[in-house]
Parts: C-alpha cells; sequence; structure tokens
C-alpha cells in the first residue's frame, strides 16, 4: 500500500518509491502538512502539527496559516491562496470543512480523494493525490464544483500547494528561464522572506519561463543533495509563487494565472485544474531529473513513441526555408537518404498558406503525392510541418470564417507580420470548440491522408487581443483556458487516432515545454538556436525537466543558426552535440562533397548505434559548461551493462587538462570495455593519444577515465560495455 490513512481516518501518510509525503486533518478541518521527505514506515514517526511549527514564538494563528495543503482565503489568513471565490451573495471567503476520503487501487498507482465541503455555500472541493509507487513523486490537482443554483465566481484555483520541510538554512531555489533563442537557463537564488513568482502570460507556457520549481538547501550538487522539485502541466498562462513568510515556512503555490481569468462556475459546473507533480531526490539535480524522466518514459509519453527510439530526421527548414518545391524537395530527398535518415520533414513553405493546410499548387503542381512516393521508394518515412493556431490574411480559411479570429468586441483582430517569410497573420480562437474540432478534421484529415509518420506543430507567435469578437461581455469567457482545454483536445484525439505518429512540439523552440504538451509529443525543439556551443548551455535546463531523447529541432548538423552568434563550428562538434537528443540534420546536402555526406553517414550511424542507452538510459549532467570551458553528460543503461559519455569542448586556455571524468552508475564490479570516438592527438604531438583499456565500474567511478581536449569545439564520446566473460 502506497497511502496508508491511519484509523481515525484523520492522518494521511503516503509513499512514493523512496519518498513519503503527509498531512493531517485538525478537528477543526484544517488540512495540514506534517511532512515531505525520504520514505517513513510508521505513520506514528509523524511529527504532531505543532511540531512542524518554526518558531518558538509564533502565535497559534500562524499555523493557521502555515502548513496547509490547500488554504482559502478565509478569516485570519493573510498569505498566498489556494482557493478564493465570491459567492452570489456577496460572501468571498470560504471555509471548508473535510467531509471525507476516497482511496482508490488502479493498475499502475494508488489515487487518494479527499472532500471539502464549503460550510455556507453548496461548493464541493476535491483534492486528488496521484501516488506513484515506484517514483518519488506525487501528482496533485483539484476538482471545483459549483453544487449551488447561482453561479460562482472563481479567483483563485490552484492546482496544489507544496509545504516544504524546515530547512535550517535559507532554501535555495531553481527556476528555469530565458526567451528565444535562450530558453530554459537555470538560475539559482536564496529563498529570503518574500515571495517569488515565476509565471507565463504569453498564452503558452513559455518561453520566458518553465512551470518548474526545484528547492535544496543551498548544498545540493548534481549527484548529492536533497532536491524538492515540482513542475506543472499546463501548456498556457501559469503561476507558480514560491512564499516565505515571517515564520520560515516555506511553500510553493501553483496552477493555471489567476491574470485575467474570470471563472464563472454556473450551477453543477466542474472546474479541473492542472496536474502539478511535485517529486523528491536524495541524489541532486540529476536525480531530480531523472525521477521526471522516468515519470514522462513511463507514465506521460504516448507508450508507443516512448518504446520507440527516435528517428534521424533531415528536415528542410535549415537549407531551403520556406522556398521548398517538387524540384528541391525530391533533390534533398535523394541525398537525405545518403546520409542515413530514418524521417524527411518537409518544414514551413509545403502549404497554401497558414489556415489552408493543402499543399501550395505552384510550388507543388502535383501535390504531395510524387514527393511522399519518392520519400518513401528512399525507404524513408515522411514529415510535415504545420502551424494551426494562425490564419493569413491572405488564406481561404480567413475569407471564409472571419469570425473565427480572436479579437475584442468591435475591433479587428491584432495582426502579425513575420519579417523573415513575408507573411501577416491574426490569430485563430481556439477556444471556440468548433475552431478547435474544424483543426482536428483538417490534421485528421492530412494525416491520413499523407500517411505521415511525423507532424511538426509551430506556434510562432504569443497569444493577442484575447476576446471572443463579438460576443456580449458577460460571455467573453475564459477564452485562456478554454483555448489550451481545446488544444490539447486536438493533440489528444489526433494522438489515439494515431499512436504511432511522432509528432514534435515546436513552438518557435521550446516555448510550450510543460508535461501537458508530453502526453502528445514525443519530441520537443530544445530551441531554434542550434548553434552547437549554445547547446551545451541549453541541453543542460532542457534536460532538468524533459527526457534527453526529446530534445529535437530541425538542424543539429547545419550552419543555418550562423546568424545567432555569426559564429560556424566544425561538423562533427555539431553532430555530437545534436547526438545528445534526437539527431536532425538540416544541412544543404546538394552543396555537401562526397566526403562530407560520408562523413554525416558515419555521425547518423554512431547516433543509431548508441541510441539505445542515450534514448532509454539514466542521464547524469557530470559537469557543466556553465562552469568549465566543456561539458560532460553521462547516459547509463537501465541494466548498466553500457554507458556512453560525451564531453564537449567550448575553447580550451592555458594549455589546462581535462581531469578524469568520474562516472556514475555502473556496476562496480563489472569490466567495461572502453571505445573512444573523435579522439585526435594535437598535431605532432602522438603522445597525447590514450588507449583505453578495461576499466572496472568502481574505477570508472574513483580513478575516472582520462580524456583530453585541444583548442576549439573539441568533442569526444566514450562508449562502455561491459565485457563479457
Ligand atoms: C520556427 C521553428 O522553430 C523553426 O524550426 C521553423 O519551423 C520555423 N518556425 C518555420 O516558420
Amino acid at each position: 500500500m502506497s497511502i496508508l490513512i491511519d484509523r481515525s481516518g484523520n492522518r494521511f501518510l503516503l509513499t512514493a518509491g523512496n519518498m513519503s509525503y503527509a498531512f493531517e486533518v485538525q478537528a477543526d478541518s484544517r488540512m495540514i502538512n506534517l511532512y515531505w521527505g525520504a520514505k517513513l514506515d510508521r505513520a506514528d514517526d509523524l511529527p504532531d502539527a505543532g511540531d512542524r511549527q518554526w518558531h518558538r514564538h509564533c502565535p497559534d494563528r500562524q499555523l493557521e496559516s502555515s502548513l496547509q495543503e490547500y488554504p482559502a482565503f478565509y478569516g485570519e489568513y493573510y498569505h498566498e491562496c489556494a482557493f478564493k471565490a465570491e459567492y452570489a451573495d456577496g460572501v468571498r471567503g470560504s471555509n471548508f470543512r473535510f467531509t471525507g476520503s476516497r482511496l482508490q487501487q488502479k493498475s499502475d498507482h494508488e489515487l487518494l480523494e479527499i472532500t471539502l465541503k464549503e460550510k455556507n455555500h453548496p461548493l464541493t472541493v476535491k483534492l486528488f493525490y496521484r501516488v506513484w509507487p515506484e517514483l518519488e513523486l506525487i501528482d496533485r490537482w483539484s476538482e471545483i464544483i459549483n453544487d449551488a443554483d447561482a453561479p460562482v465566481e472563481l479567483e483563485n484555483f490552484a492546482s496544489a500547494v507544496w509545504q516544504l520541510p524546515p530547512a535550517p538554512v535559507d532554501w535555495r531555489l531553481t527556476h528555469l528561464s530565458g526567451h528565444w533563442g535562450k530558453e530554459a537557463i537555470p538560475d539559482r537564488i536564496p529563498m529570503t522572506p518574500g515571495k517569488f513568482i515565476m509565471e507565463s502570460r504569453t498564452g503558452l507556457s513559455g518561453p520566458f519561463a518553465v512551470p518548474y520549481f526545484a528547492l535544496d538547501s543551498g548544498d545540493a550538487g548534481e549527484l548529492t543533495g536533497e532536491v524538492f522539485f515540482g513542475t506543472l502541466h499546463w501548456s498556457g498562462n501559469w503561476k507558480i509563487t514560491v512564499e516565505r513568510d515571517s515564520y520560515d515556512h516555506t511553500a510553493v503555490f501553483g496552477g493555471i494565472h489567476d491574470f485575467d481569468n474570470r471563472i464563472r462556475l454556473t450551477p453543477g459546473e466542474i472546474f479541473t485544474t492542472p496536474v502539478f507533480s511535485g517529486g523528491w531526490s536524495p541524489a541532486g539535480f540529476s536525480g531530480a531529473s531523472q525521477v521526471l524522466h522516468r515519470y514522462q518514459m513511463r507514465h506521460v509519453l504516448p507508450p508507443a513513441i516512448a518504446a520507440r527510439p527516435m528517428p534521424v530526421i533531415f528536415n528542410s527548414w535549415g537549407c531551403i526555408n520556406i522556398h521548398v518545391n517538387e524540384e528541391n524537395i525530391l533533390r534533398a530527398a535523394k541525398l537525405a537518404t545518403r546520409i542515413g535518415t530514418e524521417i524527411f520533414v518537409i518544414d514551413d513553405g509545403w502549404q497554401h498558406a497558414l489556415g489552408d493546410w493543402f499543399p501550395d499548387p505552384v510550388k507543388f503542381p502535383n501535390g504531395l503525392r510524387p514527393v511522399i512516393e519518392m520519400v518513401r521508394s528512399l525507404g524513408m518515412e515522411f514529415g510535415l510541418w504545420v502551424e494551426i493556431e494562425s490564419c493569413e490574411l491572405a488564406s481561404d480559411l480567413y475569407k471564409a470564417h472571419p469570425e473565427w479570429t480572436m479579437r475584442y468586441p468591435g475591433q479587428a483582430p491584432f495582426t502579425r507580420c513575420r519579417a523573415d517569410v513575408d507573411r501577416t497573420s491574426v490569430m485563430l480562437n481556439l477556444a471556440r470548440r468548433d475552431v478547435a474540432e474544424y483543426l482536428y478534421r483538417q490534421l485528421h484529415e492530412l494525416v491520413s491522408e499523407t500517411g505521415i509518420k511525423y507532424l511538426k506543430l509551430d506556434m510562432n507567435c504569443f497569444v493577442s487581443s484575447p476576446g471572443w469578437g463579438d460576443l456580449p461581455p458577460d460571455q467573453q469567457g475564459r477564452i485562456w483556458i478554454d483555448y489550451v482545454y481545446n488544444l490539447h483536445w486536438i493533440f489528444g484525439q489526433l494522438s489515439a487516432d494515431f499512436p504511432e505518429l511522432l509528432m514534435e512540439n515546436c513552438s518557435s523552440g521550446a516555448s510550450r515545454a510543460d508535461l501537458a504538451m508530453t502526453r502528445f509529443f514525443g519530441r520537443m525543439n530544445r530551441s531554434d538556436n542550434q548553434d552547437a556551443l549554445d547547446m551545451l548551455k541549453l541541453h543542460e535546463g532542457f534536460t532538468m525537466v524533459n527526457p534527453p531523447r526529446m530534445a529535437g529541432g530541425a538542424c543539429h548538423i547545419s550552419d543555418s543558426m550562423y546568424h545567432v552568434n555569426h559564429r560556424t563550428t566544425p561538423m562533427q562538434f555539431q553532430a555530437y552535440c545534436g547526438m545528445l537528443g534526437s539527431l536532425a540534420c538540416g544541412k544543404d546536402l546538394t552543396r555537401c562533397t562526397e566526403a562530407e555526406l560520408a562523413e554525416i553517414r558515419s555521425y547518423t550511424d554512431l547516433y543509431k548505434k548508441l541510441r539505445h542507452v542515450t534514448n532509454f538510459g539514466d542521464f547524469y549532467r557530470l559537469a557543466s559548461h556553465r562552469e568549465h570551458p566543456w561539458a560532460a553528460f553521462e547516459y547509463v543503461a537501465p541494466d548498466r551493462s553500457e554507458a556512453v559519455v560525451f564531453l564537449l569542448g567550448g575553447s580550451m586556455q592555458f594549455a589546462d587538462a581535462v581531469p578524469p571524468l568520474k562516472l556514475v552508475g555502473l556496476k562496480p564490479d563489472a569490466l567495461y570495455e572502453i571505445t573512444c570516438y573523435g579522439e585526435k592527438a594535437p598535431e605532432g604531438d602522438s603522445e597525447r593519444q590514450f588507449h583505453y583499456h578495461p576499466v572496472s565500474g568502481r574505477g570508472t567511478a574513483n580513478v575516472g577515465i582520462p580524456a583530453e581536449l585541444y583548442g576549439d569545439f573539441d568533442c569526444r564520446i566514450f562508449h562502455l560495455k561491459e565485457a563479457r566473460p
């Protein structure tokens, strides 16, 4: 049993893997958190609620404020609220009473449901705790049910509140923020009294922040130390607030953003908040990431996609841009097969217009049929790009349905001009069910008619003029929220219709990097910025939350991102960095020499040889390019019989050497053979070439494996394989 309820029915001990979490319902019905941390075997070891206080002079009413599992605005509560509503009679406080719990045993988890009823109004809140028995992670969300015959206005509607245990020092918050081309960069700050808010207001979950937090007591590293973390599964506006009160209790509140949302619950209506997962690791930030990676591989990603290795992709964006046509695509396809491509993708430019998801008749006078046949006859699968949430003013769709656009009453929709592709578009109002249904039908038809095995969903703007057109103000509704639920509905349907379809969550590069999308999308554009050097830092932030194999994009092997830093990098460095995730090539193959084509082929062959480890193994960030001139990442096969280690250098200086790479996760007593790829001794110094002998797992951990990097963009891949007796 992962969930223990004591005999009085008011103390709950939840155990997920090696983590326990506990709370108690007090006599006055308040739910007080008792514990979050390493596994406890006995409920009797739990502290009393009073002992959870972290201050000797904390007045009683502060306990009322602190440590609550789901604090509602009421009485003397002055902190961040999980719940606040205004009832039809004008009352704005909610006093919940615990009315019962229900435990459900599911095939792969246990689910605890707690029911709370507001004392003075017919309103129910259900709190859900989904406990994964094999992972240090709990999913939480809530349901708000209006049992009255009058509407209720919701102002705060958090998915969950995570109460941190007392820390002897300041908690240190790790969060991920950035912008286009520099997404999900980790930052660390001490939590002093006050609040720190992470949020998105773009209508997408990014790109300025990721709905994620990690808290440690300041001494956790990548491989050691206790880390508490969480991530919200929501693809639109969200808010996560970390609050440390004046009595040193720290709590994390998270859910759909309360900004610009007016949720009016009609009689009988149920509002379900998104999942907020919370986890714990005793093994540092890499340990915390591993919990999230395993969770997504086992319980979030579409099962058929998670079970398969990620294919080598060729994408037209990096070399042909929007100027695709039958001729240049056929030419590219013939060369793409030679470099080992498994899925050939036509990116932006094939369509008649944004909104019209059929081929441009000028560029593809014979439709896509000849291209699809050629791609298949060359032994590759075919994929397409779409950006369904916008439509061009010049599209047939806009002419037929101008009322489907998102705009304020009496105003024209906000237009967006994208200079790089010379395109003016407006946003479709996906909050309208008819629009969502239309788009779903369009995509379903596109996938079934073309037989594509890969669909890339782009989104190159943020939500603008979020209005319902000419609907009366009281019906303008919760557009930000319905938009996201409908977006999920479209891709939920599509993923059920085509379970083998690999979809890429692109969004201009990680602008929707949230786990709600990962339920349908097996690949994510880690960043449009595929400058290989920048990728070292991007991969670090990306993998804090996402499984490394999901790190996609259009053109790891290419120079198409030259404009970002005005830098080119050697092809080997690009390819090795690309292999950290799901490898893609976007190079203009028509300009490659035979030797270059063969070189690219050698990289895709190597990727295929290693991906059973890199796509399915445990992942460790061994060394950060934020601290060293190099980065090192390790992937260990689930049975620990193999490992793949990447050592990726930026610029070496001062003749500095790389210290031996100390590995983790291998079997101490097993002997591993090591193959090193990419090694070259510097010119005239053949002495500096290493010869790798078998090393025991214990040796890899304590002595490390020697490596050297020279000059700029030097890199190595080590493949360790258990020697068979
Ligand atoms: C932004 C994406 O991130 C790119 O990969 C490419 O698909 C372009 N949009 C196309 O417009």
